[in-house]
């Protein structure tokens, strides 16, 4: 059942095509330039681009898919949570495509698309849901930082959250103290390549409290006192790789901590991470080290399905649909605060 799927939840615009767990086509246009220069997204900015970019995005991901809408047997779109204007764009646009199409429409939840999107491997992408097991999923983005106890397909609990900033904001604030411009995460990365994490002691905020929260706005706050009585720092290309580096490490060894210790606690012997913060190589990197000692199976989102894209809208409403769920009114309205509960 060839299936279109539209994601217009915070900056990226874009529309995949799905037909049997194979992503047939998944364009995203990225915002990052147009909100760079505020220093992070802007809400009605982002609206006008998705408004500005959507159609043109479909148009692309049904002809690299060879799939002419009335061939479509479904619509999909992200129904929240994110941002209200932002959302409003694709899921409307995508009501009104199955409206018109006579076809069933599923609004999905964005971060429950995030869950399943590292079991779509290969190229093209393809998802294996016949090897799904029992995990503890890491979501980690510019806006959010879960865990969640995936029990079993479409069966899943929150572990914990962010009390404070995302993993993704606390790189991108700090980031932003060092000078970066944004988004900061991925110059983080590529600067700490060549720095020593060990080079500054920053804290590990809630790493050893026995619950599955996160919070990093102090590790934020941290890192701008150490600038304020550090000022000579920046001007040293080798004590900026260090900082960054160590501030890196902060971020990554509770992420990493955190997550190995819920999969433990809770007997499950399979870790999943995906979000745009998961292309962060030393992420990737204790993550696998750490999964590896523990004999715990760990599955990464690919780093083009790290961030957000309609592919993963698209797998997950897919399989909803087979799995008989509850379609979506087609004047049902957005939910940007829907929780996955
Ligand atoms: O999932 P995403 O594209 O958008 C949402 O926030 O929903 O994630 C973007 C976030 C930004 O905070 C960005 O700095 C971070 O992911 N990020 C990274 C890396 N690549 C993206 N953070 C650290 N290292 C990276 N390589
Ligand atoms: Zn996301």
């Amino acid at each position: 059942m060839p299936l279109l799927a539209v994601e217009t939840s915070c900056d990226e615009t874009s529309a995949a095509v799905v037909h049997e767990g194979r992503v047939l086509s998944n364009v995203v246009a990225s915002q990052i330039g147009l909100h760079a220069e505020y220093g992070g997204v802007v809400p009605e900015l982002a609206a006008r681009e998705h408004l500005r970019n959507l159609l043109p995005v479909a148009r692309t991901a049904l002809r690299e898919a060879s799939i002419s809408a009335d061939q479509l047997n479904a619509v999909a779109a992200t129904r929240g949570p994110g941002l209200p204007s932002a959302l409003m764009v694709g899921f409307k646009a995508a009501q009104a495509v199955a409206f018109v199409l006579g076809r069933p429409f599923l609004g999905i939840n964005h971060h429950e698309a995030h869950l399943y999107s590292p079991w779509l491997k290969g190229q093209p992408p393809v998802a294996d849901f016949s090897k799904l097991q029992p995990n503890v999923s890491l979501i980690v983005s510019g806006g959010h930082t879960l865990l969640v106890h995936v029990r079993a397909e479409l069966d899943h609990r929150v572990l914990g959250s962010t009390v404070d900033d995302a993993a993704g904001e606390c790189f991108d604030k700090a980031g932003k103290l060092i000078g970066l411009p944004y988004p900061a995460g991925p110059e983080i990365d590529r600067l700490a390549e060549g720095g020593n994490p060990k080079a500054y002691d920053f804290p590990r905020p809630m790493i050893e409290d026995p619950n599955h929260d996160f919070s990093f706005s102090g590790l934020k706050t941290s890192v701008r006192y150490f600038l304020r009585d550090h000022p000579s720092l920046l001007d040293d290309a080798q004590r900026l790789r260090d900082l960054c580096a160590s501030v890196q490490a902060a971020i990554v060894d509770v992420l990493v901590t955190k997550t190995i210790r819920a999969a433990k606690r809770l007997g499950v012997g399979c870790v999943t991470a995906s979000g745009g913060v998961t292309c962060n190589r030393a992420l990737r990197q204790r993550l696998t080290a750490a999964c590896e000692r523990q004999g715990i199976i760990l599955l990464l989102a690919e780093k083009s399905l790290c961030t957000d894209n309609a592919a993963m809208i698209g797998i997950l409403a897919e399989r909803k649909l087979m799995l008989r769920a509850e379609e979506t009114a087609t004047d049902a309205d957005i939910l940007p605060n829907w929780t996955l509960g």
